[in-house]
């Protein structure tokens, strides 16, 4: 009988193509009635395979008593309750290293387009306005100080991605022994940078780490670049901020209710958004299919699988 699975999210298709060669596949984001699905089929799901900016509501988890594995495609699992995952048994996998330098090259691809304004000047163009308006002049990249939250795989990839640009200084909880500047605090951080960057895990100490003081700090001339978590800024405070001229401009890759990107922030010309697509590339997703079906098969295999954190 086959292995009967839940999908959370629509997935790349050489993973949705791998998991229905080995599993009974249910999509959970297609189901009309959830509530008969999961009296009818709850007792049967042995994994389920999510998103990393979905993960899996934790009501759920608790209706699913078969379940062994919850297979990650990303390296995020805010979304996921791990330690309850971990308290009855149930094995957690991420795809670790995969989309390292996806997110770094994203990172670094929004610096520029922010300050050199790339999306207005390719609007400027198709718009022919050219040459009957001149476009206003944007800001140097070279020479200036990047600040990186959070020193992991990620920000160490933005790091030297962004060294050769300018100076590097970083926060993290301790010193990480990089060729870079420590600064103890975002705020500092902040203080001391005129691009920050947030790269950093999201989890309760994490939220709403960049608030109203953060933004002061970075203040008029400085850019925020977010191709981490949304939980980790204060979505309101940081709109205020870019409305009021208190910082230069954002760009985000990431938003605090994905899909929902508040009205305000879409129709700010400081603003560079993406739909959260930082590892979203051929190469990168089916890199991350392939560690997706290794930690399941390796769990129906009976082994640790290799992206596992719980
Ligand atoms: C993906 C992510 O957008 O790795 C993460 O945590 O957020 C992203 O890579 C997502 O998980 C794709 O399913």
């Amino acid at each position: 009988m086959a292995i009967e699975v839940l999908q959370m999210c629509p997935l790349s298709p050489l993973l949705e193509q791998e998991l229905r060669a080995r599993f009974e596949l249910h999509r959970w984001f297609e189901i009309v009635e959830p509530d008969l699905f999961v009296r009818e089929r709850a007792h049967a799901i042995r994994a389920v395979i999510t998103g990393g900016h979905i993960g899996i509501p934790s009501e759920l988890m608790a209706r699913l008593p078969a379940l062994g594995i919850i297979a990650i495609n990303g390296v995020g699992f805010d979304k996921v309750d791990v330690e309850g995952a971990r308290r009855r048994g149930v094995r957690v996998s991420i795809t670790p290293n995969v989309l390292t330098d996806d997110v770094a090259d994203l990172a670094v691809g929004l610096v520029i387009a922010l300050l050199r304004d790339i999306p207005a000047a390719d609007r400027h163009v198709r718009e022919e306005l050219w040459p009957a308006e001149e476009r206003p002049l944007s800001r140097k990249v070279s020479g200036r100080c990047f600040g990186i939250v959070g020193l992991g795989n990620i920000g160490t990839a933005i790091a030297a991605r962004l060294a050769p640009f300018g100076s590097i200084a970083y926060c993290d909880r301790k010193p990480k022994g990089a060729p870079y500047e420590f600064v103890p605090s975002v705020v500092q951080l902040a203080r001391q940078s005129e691009v920050l960057i947030l790269a950093t895990t999201a989890n309760a100490s994490t939220r709403q780490l960049v608030g109203r003081e953060v933004l002061e700090a970075l203040g008029p001339d400085g850019y925020l670049v977010n191709v981490a978590r949304g939980s980790l800024v204060d979505e309101e405070e940081l709109i205020r901020a870019l409305d009021d001229r208190r910082i230069a401009g954002a760009a985000l890759d990431v938003f605090a209710h994905e899909p929902k990107v508040p009205k305000s922030l879409r129709s700010m010309p400081n603003v560079i958004l993406t739909p959260h697509i930082a590892s979203a590339t051929l190469e990168t997703r089916e890199a991350m299919a392939r560690a997706v079906v290794a930690s399941l098969d390796a769990y129906f295999a009976g082994q640790t699988p290799p992206g596992a954190i719980a």
